[in-house]
């Protein structure tokens, strides 16, 4: 937590000291400083710093078992950290419950559990958030929202927004969970894993959808070990080693080596990582 563990611009940066970032400030939508998990024995995750800014994809990257997943779930309300302060727009906030999450315009797309099978797509983008005149839900209303959004993202591969979620492909499905979090202005929509259960067809779309978020002005943060979604997403890349942030800079500071380096080691004596080295 402390400044003092902060190594200076020169100096290589050990990976067990992990990767700290300056104060936060109101320009950075979401902030985390000094944030840690554990459960039982297993620290899951340790001090981390993040910052997710507007308008701009992040890619956070890890092997399996880096923390990855906690760190989503803690920044979306699931999870409480131990330590450590979450700062929205520069002001320290508490984020105790996805309800939180969801009042501030954090969405979590998850890859199983985003929607109800049973529901159809206009039910499930409105699912406890149902428009109503009087008594009666406003169908007409809800199907035209529905639809406007998923036009809005060129999402043209559903036939029909009536249909059983349950019938869609695993592609279709992130899409129509993405068009939830933007219909809901949503500021930060995080993925985890968005593509692993994808084929090349249907990952690209979602690759597509993920920059439409962006442009739409949202902050994006994807969960993925895959390095071909994450060099076609991801303007800034962090990676967790073994619990710690160990790298975290503009994607074009990095390449495929540097990130398998970090992903792998904690580490990387690459000179195209070096700006991820001793930034505060
Ligand atoms: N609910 C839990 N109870 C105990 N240990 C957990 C729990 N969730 C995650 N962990 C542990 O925390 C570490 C990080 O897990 P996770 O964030 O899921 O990794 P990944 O980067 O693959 O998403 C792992 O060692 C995992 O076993
Ligand atoms: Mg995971």
């Amino acid at each position: 937590m402390s400044m003092a563990q902060s190594v200076g611009a020169s100096a290589p940066r050990p990976a067990a000291s992990g990767f700290r970032l300056g104060e936060p400030n109101e320009a950075m939508l979401l902030s985390l400083r000094g944030v840690s998990k554990h459960f039982g024995a297993v620290q899951a995750l340790y001090d981390v710093d993040l910052d997710l800014p507007a308008g701009q994809v992040t890619g956070l990257c890890g092997d399996n078992g880096a923390g990855k997943s906690v760190l989503t779930k803690t920044i979306a309300g699931i999870l409480a950290p131990d330590g450590g302060q979450i700062y929205w727009n520069g002001k320290p906030v508490h984020v105790r419950s996805p309800r939180d999450a969801a009042g501030l315009g954090i969405e979590t797309v998850y890859q199983d559990l985003a929607l109800a099978d049973n529901l159809d797509i206009v039910q499930n983008m409105f699912l406890g958030r149902e428009r109503r005149n009087g008594l009666f839900l406003n169908e007409d209303s809800m199907e035209r929202a529905a639809a406007e959004t998923l036009a809005s993202l060129r999402v043209t591969t559903v036939r029909s927004i009536r249909q059983p979620v349950a019938t869609l492909s695993g592609g279709q499905r992130q899409a129509v969970a993405v068009a939830k979090a933007v219909m809901w202005n949503s500021k930060l929509v995080m993925l985890d894993e968005p593509t692993a259960a994808l084929g090349v067809a249907q990952t690209q779309m979602v690759l597509d959808l993920i920059k439409r978020l962006k442009d739409h002005g949202l902050a994006v943060m994807v969960v993925s070990h895959n390095l071909n979604d994450v060099f076609e997403v991801a303007d800034r890349i962090a990676i967790l080693h073994l619990g710690r942030m160990v790298a975290q800079d503009a994607a074009s500071a990095f390449d495929r080596q540097s990130v398998v380096d970090f992903m792998t080691t904690g580490g990387s004596t690459r000179e195209v990582a070096a700006s991820t080295q001793g930034r505060n």
